[in-house]
């Protein structure tokens, strides 16, 4: 039976900080009524990247109709949603204010509450939504990788909104080193999935490129050295070495990316482990993930792919959990689009 803790009004959540427009709506038990996303990906590709004016004026077209249409999936009225929560940072700004506008007016019509959510913490509870109540909860003490195309980030979490930064990297995200690597190949962007795919062909082991691993103890992340390795023999290179450098280089991420998760874990003495953000759908990472967390007796939560990319219900799920905890927001408050996940 579920206790009455747990149920909350039923929540409709947006999200636009980036070239997602996506809209859910979770019902009083938390379970996922709806879940609408509308990708902007072909818009920015001709560009090779988000153009934060682009997306904006899109989300503003995509809106009201991907929160009619999540609306429409639901079998709800309006009237029967009691929370409204929207991304509040980080992100684009532009594009931040369009979901966080158009969240607090729903808000203000219905007389309900508003909660603004971080994006980041969307995607690091995301591992753990829909997962039954074991009496062990994950929430009590886990350590989170994000890993999507603007944050690589190790988290330890001590609660839904007790989180600690173990390190993030010091230049650049996971998923923009799969973009940027990408690019230099001829990919199209996002290249992440293209390089998943390609490398699935190739032999990891032909091309010898760094590890950065820093210190011993250290948890913080460097990917440029290896995008600047890629750059350097690419020119070097004849044949088909496609396949073969797609394999090579998403290794030295991976095993970088495994290596040091299994370390904060040691380090935090945690035995659970969430991976999440649009990374994670990454084949080779959720494979060495599951052998080196089996091998290590953790416990594994990998975000379900529909998930890892930008998607609302990571942040119904993300405010549903800080209303349980607590949280409320004042309508007065802004985006902010460097909003970090702790400080
Ligand atoms: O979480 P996300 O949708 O957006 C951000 O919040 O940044 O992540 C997008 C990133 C892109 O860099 C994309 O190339 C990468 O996730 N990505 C992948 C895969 N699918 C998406 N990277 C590697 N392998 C994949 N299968
Ligand atoms: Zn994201």
């Amino acid at each position: 039976m579920k206790s009455p803790v747990d149920c909350t009004p039923a929540l409709l959540a947006i999200e636009s900080s980036c070239d997602e427009t996506a809209a859910a709506i979770l019902g009083a038990d938390g379970g996922l009524l709806a879940s609408e996303v509308a990708s902007q990906i072909e818009l920015h590709r001709v560009h090779g990247g988000v153009v934060p004016e682009v997306a904006s004026r899109r989300h503003l077209e995509l809106v009201t109709p991907v929160v009619h249409a999540a609306m429409a999936a639901s079998g709800l009225e309006i009237g029967d949603i009691g929370i409204f929560a929207a991304t509040s940072g980080p992100g684009l700004a532009s594009a931040l204010l369009v979901g966080n506008a158009y969240a607090k007016g729903l808000a203000i019509a219905q007389n309900a509450p508003f909660l603004g959510i971080n994006h980041l913490e969307g995607h690091l509870l995301s591992p753990f939504f829909g997962i039954p109540k074991s009496e062990t909860d994950p929430l009590a003490h886990s350590i989170g990788l994000i890993v999507s195309g603007g944050h690589t980030l190790l988290v330890e979490i001590r609660g839904a909104g007790t989180y600690e930064i173990l390190g993030g990297t010091l230049d650049d995200a996971a998923g923009e080193a799969f973009d940027k690597v990408g690019k230099m190949l001829g990919l199209p962007y996002p290249a992440g999935p293209e390089i998943d795919r390609l490398a699935l062909q190739g032999d990891p082991k032909r091309y010898d490129l760094p590890r950065s691993m820093a210190g011993k103890d250290d948890l913080r992340f460097s990917f440029s050295g290896l995008k600047t390795a890629v750059r350097y023999l690419i020119p070097k290179l004849e044949g088909d070495y496609l396949a073969d450098l797609c394999a090579s280089f998403q290794e030295a991420v991976v095993s970088v990316l495994v290596r040091k998760t299994l370390l904060a874990a040691e380090m935090r003495k945690c035995r659970v482990v969430g991976v999440s953000g649009g990374v994670g759908c990454n084949g080779r990472l959720r494979a060495a993930m599951q052998s080196a967390c089996r091998e290590a007796g953790i416990e594994l939560y990998l975000c379900a792919p529909s998930l890892a990319t930008d998607n609302a219900t990571m942040i119904a799920h993300a405010a549903r959990l800080r209303w349980l905890s607590g949280l409320r927001t004042s309508l007065d408050a802004g985006i902010d689009p460097n909003w970090r996940l702790v400080g």
